[in-house]
């Protein structure tokens, strides 16, 4: 497609398609002609707390309400986080470690993210499973779920308002711009931003890395050799096997893509893992080369919606990763594994992964 039709419409959905790193590198980007906003689904979806989060938000109420998140969300923060993280993993992995076998999703890249996001917004552990329920009933867009998670998250932060912590949520009411707060329905709003946005794509990073080391052998006694190829292998893992694949906008103008003229009001597709596959772009794209560089994949996005939780999720997979090189040096994916693909345009991965 990205030779032959780089630029198309769907004449089924009406929807265009964006295929090239350039062309998805701009529709990305340049927020005046893509719009987050517009064109989003009207009816419940709309009213939901998550359509008036930031990631569904132009400039400039985009800036603001990053700039507020930003505060509470710094990089130093996350870099803290980094002994309870290693703690989680070696739980996950000593429990799992016993059987000699695991499913790797199940058992330990799928609870890690959860787990970690309920501790940053401070969820009591009394309510963790509650929490894990309908985290994965916002993910898979389960209404009745995500309803339930909405009031539990109103509740939590009525009761933050009077007994301030040291958790996001907490960061989170007190942070301001020029005087201004975030308001109830923006917090809900973003807390179940962070469960949609950052638990499955972690989930599949990690164990899309697991497959990328299955097409390179080689690659895997590499880093398990040397554990400083580890970044590295995790910048190519996100370019060669994108967790998520593609993102939606809607043009407020007609615009002209690779010749194509996309007409004002138009949704178009983003297809991010096509365009980290691009050989215009990258060399031997269709190999997994840790040692690529530069890397500029767009896996995390481009431009102002940029990923906000990129860092947590370098992180996370550090030192997940590093843990799993020290304790399964010999990791394989079973011979017999029926590897099923979630199916989904956004996301990538698949559903178990028995190791
Ligand atoms: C935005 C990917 C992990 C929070 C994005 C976007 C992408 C992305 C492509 C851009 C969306 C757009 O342009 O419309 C990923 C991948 C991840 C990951 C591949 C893991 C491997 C996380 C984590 C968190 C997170 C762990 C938080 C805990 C967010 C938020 C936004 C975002 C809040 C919206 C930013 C904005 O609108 O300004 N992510 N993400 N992500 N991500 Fe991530």
């Amino acid at each position: 497609m990205r030779h032959a039709s780089p630029v198309v419409r769907d004449p089924s959905t009406g929807l265009w398609m964006v295929f090239s790193y350039e062309d998805v590198q701009r529709t990305l980007s340049d927020w005046k002609r893509f719009s987050s906003q517009q064109g989003r689904p009207r009816g419940e979806q709309a009213q939901s707390p998550l359509s008036s989060s930031m990631i569904s938000t132009d400039p400039p109420r985009h800036r603001q309400i990053r700039t507020l998140v930003e505060q509470a969300f710094t990089p130093r923060q996350v870099r803290a986080l980094a002994p309870r993280i290693e703690v989680l993993v070696d739980e996950l992995l000593g429990a799992a470690e016993k059987h000699g076998q695991m499913d790797f999703i199940q058992e330990f890249a799928y609870p890690l993210p959860v787990i970690v996001i309920a501790e940053i917004l401070g969820i009591p552990a009394t309510d963790r499973d509650a929490f894990k329920r309908w985290s994965d009933a916002v993910v898979t867009g389960d209404p009745h779920g995500s309803r339930e998670m909405a009031a539990y998250f109103s509740t939590l932060i009525e009761q933050r308002r009077h007994d301030l912590g040291e958790d996001l949520i907490s960061g989170l009411i007190t942070a301001q711009v020029e005087g201004e707060h975030l308001d109830a329905q923006e917090l809900v709003g973003f807390c179940m931003l962070l469960l949609v946005a950052g638990n499955e794509t972690t989930t599949n990073l990690l164990a899309n890395t697991v497959l990328s080391w299955q097409d390179a052998p080689a690659a895997y006694d590499a880093v398990v050799q040397d554990p400083a190829l580890l970044p590295t292998t995790i910048e190519e893992s996100l370019r060669y096997r994108s967790p998520v694949q593609s993102m939606y906008r809607f043009t407020t103008e007609d615009v002209e893509l690779s010749g194509q003229r996309i007409p004002a009001n138009s949704p178009v597709l983003a297809w991010i893992g096509s365009a980290n596959r691009d050989e215009a772009q990258f060399a031997q794209a269709q190999t997994f080369d840790p040692a690529r560089t530069p890397n500029r994949h767009l896996a995390f996005g481009n431009g102002v919606h940029f990923c906000l939780g990129a860092p947590l999720a370098r992180l996370e997979a550090t030192l997940a990763l590093t843990a799993v090189l020290e304790r399964l040096p010999n990791l394989r994916v079973a011979p017999n594994a029926v590897l099923t693909p979630i199916q989904s345009q956004i996301v990538s991965g698949v559903k178990a992964l028995p190791v």
